[in-house]
């Protein structure tokens, strides 16, 4: 099993096949629920060179619209996030007017406009998909049915309610390097004893399992050491198990890439997740949270012990990152065409292989 050539981590040309049939034809993740709680609420999420806005309606439906005027194409919402006042989304410009469902409400002077209709002129909208309290969008016109294309999620992790769950921790990073390499260095843990010595000594490098190596979701599970451990800075739980969990999970973590751009991390007692997003060819913004459980999160003695998981897991995103970035740099090399995977790597292999696929240079 040979690596991909280095030239997928910094030609433009390829980062651009990347964006049109990867992150501009999948589903992928836009936020939790949670983000958006209130009709109005808005979030501004960057999709390569797109933007698109994540809003709530007076129904309480998640809307996902192009931010782009319909007028002459001004980006709307300069904000990363805030509240529509009043339910109505204005342009600063010329102050055409839409409303959260995306219609055209106001469009001052045009009315005498021969054969202009308000109705022609609604914000171009992306597709919704709520999974898990995850919300995930998806900019094609006719995109596959979520279900086909993430058909590995269905009815997993029932056990964490995860739709309860809510954010307790945000840890924001920027990084320089290609967006393949974080999701890369997710899904293997052959650096592990070097890289993260105290991850190691809690979950051995040995104990990965790899139960779902093909299409969009892989990932597997590590068995942990202690009994009711975590991964926290002395290994012990960092709060109780998350709703339903038990058997054989509260003995695991599981590490799942829910591809493009979802890591997903399910703990006993926690549910970790990283947000990846290119911004160019080679850097990207990796948001790492944490989900509890609000009855742990309104309990400020647990959320003191809760701190001992952010603490271990920002030590080991960085601990990632600085491996992450120096790859960046060596693959640059004239020298450097293609490496081979360790039998340990088996799963990066299958996500080249997806990544291969939707660049349409794979059958
Ligand atoms: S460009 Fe938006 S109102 Fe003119
Ligand atoms: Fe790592």
């Amino acid at each position: 099993m040979y690596t991909l050539p280095g030239e997928y981590y910094h030609s433009e040309e390829i980062y651009g096949r990347e964006l049109e049939q990867i992150f501009y034809q999948r589903w992928q993740l836009a936020c939790r629920e949670e983000q958006v709680a209130e009709p109005g609420d808005f979030l501004t999420v960057p999709v390569g060179d797109e933007s698109i806005i994540v809003t709530r309606t007076r129904n309480r439906d998640i809307r996902a619209h192009f931010n782009v005027c319909r007028h002459r194409g001004t980006q709307i919402c300069a904000e990363d996030e805030g509240h529509f006042t009043n339910d109505v989304i204005q342009c600063p410009y010329h102050a055409w007017q839409y409303d959260l469902d995306g219609a055209l409400k106001g469009a001052p002077l045009m009315r005498d406009v021969p054969g202009f209709d308000k109705k022609d002129y609604s914000l171009h909208a992306a597709h919704v998909h709520l999974w898990g309290g995850f919300v995930f969008i998806n900019l094609a016109d006719s995109p596959a049915p979520f279900e086909e294309e993430m058909g590995a999620l269905i009815g997993r992790f029932g056990d964490w309610r995860l739709p309860e769950l809510r954010i307790a921790h945000h840890l924001p990073y920027r990084l320089k390097c290609n967006w393949k390499l974080i999701i890369q260095n997710y899904q293997e843990c052959y650096h592990c004893p070097g890289v993260h010595p105290l991850l190691s000594d809690w979950t051995p490098f040995q104990n990965a399992v790899h139960d779902c190596l093909e299409g969009a979701v892989i990932g597997g599970f590590m068995t942990l050491t202690k009994k009711r451990g975590s991964m926290t800075m002395d290994g012990e739980a960092a709060a109780p198990p998350v709703c339903n969990v038990s058997g054989d999970d509260l003995q695991r973590v599981h590490y799942y890439s829910v591809f493009p751009n979802l890591l997903l991390t399910p703990h006993p007692d926690y549910v970790l997740y990283h947000l990846i997003r290119p911004v160019s060819v080679d850097e990207i913004t990796s948001d790492c949270y944490f989900l509890l459980h609000p009855n742990i999160l309104n309990d400020a003695d647990r959320m003191q012990r809760f701190q001992s998981a952010v603490e271990f897991w920002d030590m080991t995103n960085k601990q990632d990152w600085a491996v992450c970035e120096q790859m960046q740099l060596g693959t640059r090399s004239r020298r450097f065409k293609r490496g081979r995977y360790a039998p340990q790597e088996d799963i990066l292999y299958a996500l080249d292989r997806e990544v291969l696929k939707a660049l349409g240079e794979l059958d």
